[in-house]
């Protein structure tokens, strides 16, 4: 089935994740069968989607979207039956995703892709016990699913590379912003770049070398702002000036050796000063250093704005 034809798909587990996937695919017009074990899970669901409506009707509906295309089935099973896309949203527990992903595997009909929510785990320990070990892979998502649009799509080693090529499709089909990843790497990307933030922050607070509100403030009030439109690469080519990344590592190079953080910084070689200097180039995909920086200026203004009116209640 080509990735764009799929209508009918299936969530299990639905709790603060896999409710949010339901919400997303509810809106983008999919018919979405849901199973989750928990004897409340099917009223908390639906005022989690209730909850979603507004947000996603502002953001614009698919024409045939209707809260009304989910049901809720009384078992695994029944979920998957006719599922043409499986998503899998249970507690984050090695055992207990390696158990469940072999049922799911074992009900879902042949060739169907089976993604896991995973905040961190490969797919290559999570498949381990499945019986088509191929068609299971790994679309990470942010919370909430149905605003955030990254997804993170990542294989294991028995997973097929047409299955990961299919899926990313799937998602970008549904309305999702795609990495695929070739290797796996535990937290995948964005994670890995979350958690490095957070436990600094922890051996701040835990230093009294910070208060959690001035850690706060220092990213919400500094680099966050410029985050919307640039991430950590582009921004500090910007830093370079003229020069761009090149200069910026160049002048700060020597600065990774200070103790400016608890992780250890990487040998700055010419490769891997090669690779990021390459990497801005790409990535500022022939805007001059003079372009991208009007165009962050105008989104800083922006964001700070959109930012005020919220707090105003305008929004
Ligand atoms: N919360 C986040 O910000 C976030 C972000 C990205 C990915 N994730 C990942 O999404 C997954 C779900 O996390 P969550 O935050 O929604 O947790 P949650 O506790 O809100 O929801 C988990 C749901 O799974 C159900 N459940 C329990 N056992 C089950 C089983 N055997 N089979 C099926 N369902 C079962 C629970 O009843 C619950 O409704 C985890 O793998 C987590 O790492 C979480």
């Amino acid at each position: 089935m080509s990735p764009a034809a799929v209508r009918q798909v299936a969530c299990i587990g639905a709790g603060v994740i896999g409710g949010g996937w339901i919400a997303h695919f509810l809106a983008r017009g999919y018919q979405v069968a849901a199973w989750d074990p928990a004897p409340d899970a099917e009223q908390k669901l639906r005022r989690l989607v209730d909850a979603a409506w507004p947000a996603l009707r502002e953001l614009g509906l698919a024409d045939n979207a209707s809260v009304d295309n989910l049901t809720v089935r009384p078992t695994l099973e029944a979920a998957v039956a006719d599922a043409e896309f499986v998503q899998e949203s249970a507690p984050e527990d090695l055992e207990l995703k390696q158990d469940l992903l072999a049922r799911i595997d074992a009900a879902t009909p042949p060739g169907v892709v089976i993604s896991s929510s995973t905040s961190g785990f490969g797919m290559t320990e999570m498949q381990a016990r499945c019986a088509t070990p191929h068609r299971l892979v790994v679309g990470h998502p942010f919370n909430p699913p149905y605003l955030i649009p990254l997804v993170e799509v990542v294989g294991g080693k028995q997973t097929d590379h047409s299955v990961v090529r299919w899926t990313s499709e799937f998602f970008e089909a549904a309305g999702k912003s795609v990495i695929t990843m070739d290797r796996e790497v535990p937290g995948f990307i964005a994670n890995r770049l979350q958690e490095a933030i957070w436990r600094e922050a922890l051996h701040m607070v835990a230093n009294g070398e910070a208060t959690p509100a001035q850690i706060d403030a220092s990213i919400t009030e500094g680099p966050g702002l410029r985050w919307p439109l640039l991430g950590p690469c582009l921004t500090f080519h910007l830093a370079g000036g003229e020069g761009g990344m090149a200069h910026m590592l160049d002048h700060f190079g020597p600065s990774l050796k200070s103790p400016w953080t608890r992780l250890q910084a990487p040998e700055l070689t010419d490769d891997l000063r090669d690779r990021m200097v390459q990497g801005c180039a790409d990535a500022a995909e022939g805007r001059s250093v003079a372009e991208l920086v009007a165009e962050r200026d105008r989104a800083v203004i922006a964001v700070m704005r959109a930012i005020e009116n919220v707090r105003q209640g305008k929004v």
